[in-house]
């Protein structure tokens, strides 16, 4: 094979990628949010369908052009992702969880903006758990042998609180990445460290998004039935 072409080693496969970040509607023109750009979970879904895998790409709010040969469904709120995610995976070889899901939602959807009225403080906002996806489909993966990874964020302690991460979620590989006012968010490249249930730790160094994606469709692969 010439450099640069990749022996199609997803043939056959399909893979599900969740991207962007999800938002939590307060009022019509208001939401929680973060700042997940989408483009990990981009180049992941690029990387896989060059490497021949039938790709769902599940994007939350993401704003970035559709990759080619990739099929994409847009999603809002964690809610809908989860949705989107537990329609795909059924058939699905492999799960990568690359978007920032918000832990909580607003209680209550004002179905008309909230006005600020004279003289009073604000009404203080309450928040609602979101369903975990990663660790609903890592603890009950609707096939047998399907290869489930998340990933985390961290500011401190980045592999301690990876490792516990891993476990708490019970999926097979999480990525770890350190983030911190310039890195990451935004960016086009990323530097992390890749831990395996079996114990496994491979470190991914700075550069281009694509050569984490690759590191992470080769750790699947090998341990794809
Ligand atoms: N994730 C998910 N559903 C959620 C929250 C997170 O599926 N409700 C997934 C993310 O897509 C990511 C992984 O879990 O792949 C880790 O996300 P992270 O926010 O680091 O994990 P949390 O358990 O939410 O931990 P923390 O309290 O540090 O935010
Ligand atoms: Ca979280």
């Amino acid at each position: 094979l010439a450099r640069g072409v990749r022996e199609p080693d997803l043939a056959g496969r399909h893979v599900v990628v969740s991207a962007g970040g999800t938002r939590e509607p307060l009022d019509p023109v208001r939401f929680l949010g973060n700042r997940s750009s989408g483009k990990q979970g981009y180049a992941l879904a690029r990387t896989a369908a060059a490497r021949g895998a039938r790709v769902t790409l599940i994007a939350a709010n993401t704003g970035l052009p559709d990759p080619a040969g990739v099929d994409v469904v847009r999603v809002g709120t964690a809610v809908q992702l989860r949705e989107a995610v537990l329609k795909a995976t059924p058939d699905a070889d492999a799960v990568v969880m690359a978007a920032a899901v918000a832990d909580f939602r607003p209680a209550a959807y004002a179905t008309g903006k909230i006005k600020k009225k004279d003289g009073q403080e604000p009404e203080p906002i309450v928040l609602v758990r979101n369903p975990d996806i990663l660790a609903e489909i890592s603890a009950d993966r609707p096939r047998p042998g399907q290869i489930v990874v998340g990933f985390a964020a961290e500011t401190d302690d980045v592999l301690a609180n990876g490792r516990a991460k891993l476990e708490r979620k019970g999926c097979d590989l999480l990525v770890v990445n350190e983030v911190g006012e310039r890195r990451t968010f935004g960016s086009e490249e990323n530097e992390a460290v890749v831990l395996g249930a079996d114990g496994s730790e491979t470190a991914v160094p700075h550069g281009p998004k694509e050569a984490l994606a690759e590191t992470v469709w080769d750790l699947v692969t090998r341990r794809l039935p």
